[in-house]
């Protein structure tokens, strides 16, 4: 089997090696050599984590994609474009693709899928979600017969990591970011992660195979970690709770709840042990109940080995089962169910009639005033009138911070 690599950073250095390193027991297992052909890079004098023979890489994607002797597309480098161009190419060229990049297929799924079925060739992501955990093989697998009714999960290992080390060392969240920013954890845009964006894309696409829905990454109603401090995780730490960036689903009826938000958990929730870059995906199934899946959610390794285990399925013969039709989702949007927060709001900024319009509001809830900033647990609210109370501070002027608290 030959291949065609396309990005050799950190996943695409990850795959090469173990592809290269494995060799001689894939070739053993599968009766056939596994070759990477060519190698698509932007920068041929770029140094390289990996050593690759002279003549591998090409900075001419054609070369790949229109080389009728390779059979598989390893697409491992990021962004929208030229990213979705590049896999529509090599699926229409009857190429079975694999890939990492969860903002292009969260913005394609079905697209790609189809794609995939008129050129019935396998269409695989595994490491998309969940980094080295493998959840999409058994997501797909039970979803035949055992009807997913719930995903629930922390599914970005930057944001874990520096909700972990503001509870455990009282730092401020400026401190941690740039530490995880320093050591590589984070981005030098840490948008994607401190605003929830990565783990919308990533719930997206598992509620879409769970439920055989599409569901756009806009129709995800997210909040980030951005506007955490150290007052807020000092709070925690008096009442013996975590905090964690929470991605959640449910189906019921034709109805599909969604969202990503800061909660807060005790000792006794599953979620409370997932610290650093550990991610945790559960599904709940009407037929097997709850299953818990944990992992690195990210990095070289665990990631490549994803990526690597989908090539072992198209070895196998193993995808064609895995070309499911996905509907256009209808009915979504945030849960309106009611629910306990933590609520914490900084009025200082504000003018002095703002204040007092908002400090009304806030003292009705039962929050309490310590010179302008309000904090405390508001039991069973309905969850829209949280998000209206938060559009209404962050419009006028000031800085907010919630947490849903969950249960069970
Ligand atoms: N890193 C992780 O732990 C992890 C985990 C799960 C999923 N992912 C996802 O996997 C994908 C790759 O991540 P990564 O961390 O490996 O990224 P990375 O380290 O930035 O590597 C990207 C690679 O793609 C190449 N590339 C990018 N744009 C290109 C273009 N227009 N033409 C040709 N080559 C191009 C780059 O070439 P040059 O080297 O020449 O610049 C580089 O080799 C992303 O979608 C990411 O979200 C990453």
């Amino acid at each position: 089997m030959k291949i065609g690599l396309l990005g050799l950073g950190t996943v695409g250095a990850g795959a090469y090696e173990i592809i290269e390193n494995q060799k001689g027991r894939l070739q053993e297992f599968y009766q056939e050599e596994l070759t990477v052909e060519r190698i698509l890079v932007r920068n041929l004098n770029k140094k390289r984590p990996v050593e690759v023979p002279d003549g591998k890489l090409t900075c001419d994607a054609d070369e790949i994609l229109n080389d009728p002797s390779i059979d598989v597309i390893l697409s491992l480098m990021g962004g929208m474009e030229p990213a979705k161009t590049y896999i529509l190419k090599a699926l229409q060229n009857g190429k079975h693709v694999i890939t990492s990049n969860k903002a292009v297929v969260a913005a394609n799924l079905s697209l790609f899928l189809n794609e995939a079925k008129k050129s019935n060739v396998a269409f695989l992501f595994e490491g998309a979600v969940g980094g080295g955990i493998p959840i999409i093989k058994p997501l797909k697998q039970q979803r035949r017969l055992n009807q997913i009714e719930a995903i629930e999960g922390i599914l970005n290992g930057t944001t874990n990591f520096i909700l972990t080390q503001m509870m455990e060392n009282k730092l401020e969240f400026d401190t941690v970011l740039a530490d995880a920013q320093a050591r590589g954890y984070a981005e030098a845009d840490p948008s994607a992660d401190i605003d929830g964006f990565d783990v919308q894309r990533k719930i997206a696409i598992l509620s879409s195979l769970a439920y055989g829905q599409e569901i756009p990454t806009e129709k995800v109603y997210t909040r980030g970690i951005r506007s955490i401090r150290g007052i807020d995780t000092d709070y925690f730490q008096s009442k013996n709770l975590d905090v964690k960036l929470v991605a959640s689903s449910a189906q019921q009826d034709d109805a599909i709840s969604i969202w990503v938000e800061p909660c807060i958990v005790d000792p006794s929730h599953r979620f409370y042990a997932i610290k650093n870059s550990d991610n945790v995906v559960s599904f709940i199934g009407h037929l097997s109940g709850r299953l818990d899946f944990v992992g690195a959610g990210a990095g070289m390794d665990p990631t490549a080995n994803a990526v690597i285990s989908d090539l072992m399925d198209i070895l196998d013969n193993h995808y064609q089962a895995d070309i499911i039709p996905l509907a256009i989702a209808k009915n979504v949007g945030p849960t309106h169910a009611s629910q306990d927060y933590y609520l914490r709001v900084d009025l200082l900024s504000c003018t002095k009639s703002e204040q007092a319009r908002l400090a009304e509001q806030l003292l009705n809830l039962g929050l309490a005033n310590n010179q302008e900033i309000y904090q405390g647990m508001i039991e069973g609210i309905e969850a829209s009138m949280m998000r209206a109370i938060v559009s209404d501070v962050e419009k006028e002027c000031g800085s907010i911070f919630y947490a849903r608290r969950l249960r069970g």
